[in-house]
């Protein structure tokens, strides 16, 4: 990955994922792994995106182009034309928010070429007029995280509660290798909700209680609690039908390798799963998730 350029970042959910579309807090962090962007004058604006090789301009049908055209209208000042170039080193469809972390840094790169300043704030903003287009009812987390990094408590509509971290934590973040759609998971989700909403609210609050003792937990620097409670919400979300074989066979074999706690990532029905470990057994745990056939990498939050 080109290491110049405006940065979006990629990011992981600790714990919340899908609860957080119906107002409850989720448990979020920013990774380093990401998307850079550049971008200087040109005759006509347009979005080059490696390594998908695409070139896209706005006004054109493709999702991308409609996210392109989304933030250009967004931006506070007449924008002259622009050519952008993007390097996207994360997975899409994994749960880990490719898609805000390249509408971020697709913004940041505009800001820097007009020396427009904005803050972190302002830029999750206009990110969310780019996530609108590929998700029909995003809560906002993948935009506000890739914008912001950290490790934080976001809330839909409410102001972002950066948490300081005792230790930065240590991820080791598995992919299954299967693409999914959030906006189809989310809408699965919202199915299940429709046909028994008794049950729906009783997970939602179970979801609730975890994500608010794994908080404790986090500022507490307690890793065996917050691994047991990333463990309870991965039973919640595979009782929502969002979990796979493949994302049991990585957590289950990152819990046999000494991780303290084991779940998908972001939407599910595919993409990624995390496992929260001790620095120290980080490479057993990715050697043992890549032995069921699946790449893995190491990434620390809140450093
Ligand atoms: O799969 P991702 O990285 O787009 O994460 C989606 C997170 C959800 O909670 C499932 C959806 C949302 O809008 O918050």
């Amino acid at each position: 990955m080109e290491q110049r350029g405006a940065l979006g970042r990629g990011k992981v959910i600790l714990l919340g994922e899908h609860a957080v579309v119906y107002g409850t807090p989720a448990l979020a962090a920013g990774i380093e792994r990401g998307v850079r962007a550049h971008a200087g004058p040109s005759e006509e604006t347009t979005l080059h995106v490696q390594p998908w090789d695409v070139t896209l301009r706005p006004g054109g049908k493709e999702d991308l182009a409609r996210a392109l055209t989304a933030v250009l209208d967004a931006h506070p000042s007449e924008l002259p034309p622009l050519s952008i170039h993007a390097d996207v080193a994360l997975p899409a469809g994994a749960g880990l928010g490719c898609s805000a972390a390249l509408g971020v840094a697709v913004i940041r790169a505009i800001d820097q070429a007009v020396g427009h300043p904005s803050t972190d704030a302002e830029v999750a903003e206009r990110g969310l007029a780019w996530e609108r287009v590929f998700h029909g009812n995003p809560s906002g987390v993948d935009n506000t995280m890739a914008a912001h990094g950290g490790v934080a408590v976001y809330r839909r509509a409410a102001p972002l509660e950066p948490l300081q971290v005792r230790t930065p934590l240590t991820l080791v973040i598995g992919n299954s290798g299967h693409a999914s759609s959030t906006k189809e998971m989310v809408a699965e989700v919202a199915r299940q909700r429709s046909r028994d909403e008794a049950r729906f609210e009783k997970t939602l609050e179970s979801i609730t209680i975890l994500v608010r003792n794994a908080r404790l937990a986090l500022e507490d620097g307690d890793l065996i609690a917050l691994g047991q409670l990333m463990d309870l919400n991965q039973n919640l979300l595979a009782g929502l039908m969002l979990s796979t074989t493949a994302l049991e066979e990585m957590c289950g074999a990152a819990r046999e390798a000494g991780a303290t706690g084991a779940k998908l990532t972001g939407a599910g029905g595919g993409g990624c799963m995390i496992a929260l470990t001790e620095p120290d057994r980080a490479d057993a745990v990715r050697a043992a998730i890549e032995e069921t056939g699946h790449d893995a990498f190491v990434a620390e939050v809140g450093g």
